[in-house]
């Protein structure tokens, strides 16, 4: 597939904590979907970016383009503006999703809007399916489209080596959630590029 046809897609690494483990789970989602062929992939850092918690006056949705974001943020929004579909990977603080990643999702709004979103969650016994369950309810209120099939990594430290999972399986489990992503990607980005999403 040529460059320009290909879904642009942002994997979002969605913990900042030092010494995360999120970077590794990243890295190898990243080369499964440059492996897929259906996408041109950018790896979006939370923790390179500036992120405060204290919000504007205005929310994002009224603001528009005018919002006031942060210098720092700059990339990190232009990356979001410029997706087709992104795969949010995220580990499970206390039964839910790192603060962070509840940050970037807030300072921004059309960004997310009429695009798909899949999941890839690690944590322990329940393989952060309790942040993913969170994220999809939130996600719904920004109008993105989630996407059914995930990945979820129970007891990821003693599931990986070297920076992949000891089994095949999960390989597998990212050609079905990619497969359903780029579907949505390009459907959706052919609806928007028809008539702008009434959001
Ligand atoms: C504040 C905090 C809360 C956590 N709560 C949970 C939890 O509710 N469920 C779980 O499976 N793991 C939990 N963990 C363990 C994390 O899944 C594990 O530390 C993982 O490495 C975090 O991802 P990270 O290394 O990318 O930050 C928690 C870790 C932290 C730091």
């Amino acid at each position: 597939m040529e460059n320009e046809s290909k879904h642009r897609l942002a994997v979002i690494v969605g913990s900042v904590r030092e010494g995360r483990f999120g970077p590794v789970v990243a890295s190898w989602v990243a080369e499964q979907a440059r492996s897929h062929g259906g996408f041109e992939v950018e790896v979006v850092d939370l923790a390179e970016v500036e992120l405060p918690l204290a919000l504007p006056a205005m929310p994002p949705k009224l603001a528009g383009a005018d919002y006031p974001r942060p210098a720092g943020m700059a990339a990190l929004t232009a990356a979001l503006e410029a997706a087709d579909g992104f795969i949010v990977v995220t580990p499970e603080y206390n039964h839910s999703y790192p603060a962070a990643l509840k940050a970037a999702i807030d300072w921004h709004f059309t960004q997310w809007a009429a695009k798909p979103v899949a999941f890839v969650s690690y944590g322990g016994g329940a393989g952060g399916r309790h942040a993913v369950l969170h994220l999809e309810n939130v996600f719904s209120e920004l109008h993105a489209v989630t996407i059914r099939d995930g990945l979820a990594f129970p007891n990821y430290f003693t599931a990986w080596r070297d920076g992949r999972p000891l089994s095949d399986e999960p390989a597998g489990y990212a050609k079905t959630m990619l497969d359903q992503l780029a579907w949505w990607s390009g459907a959706l980005r052919a609806a928007r590029e028809a008539s702008p999403y009434p959001a």
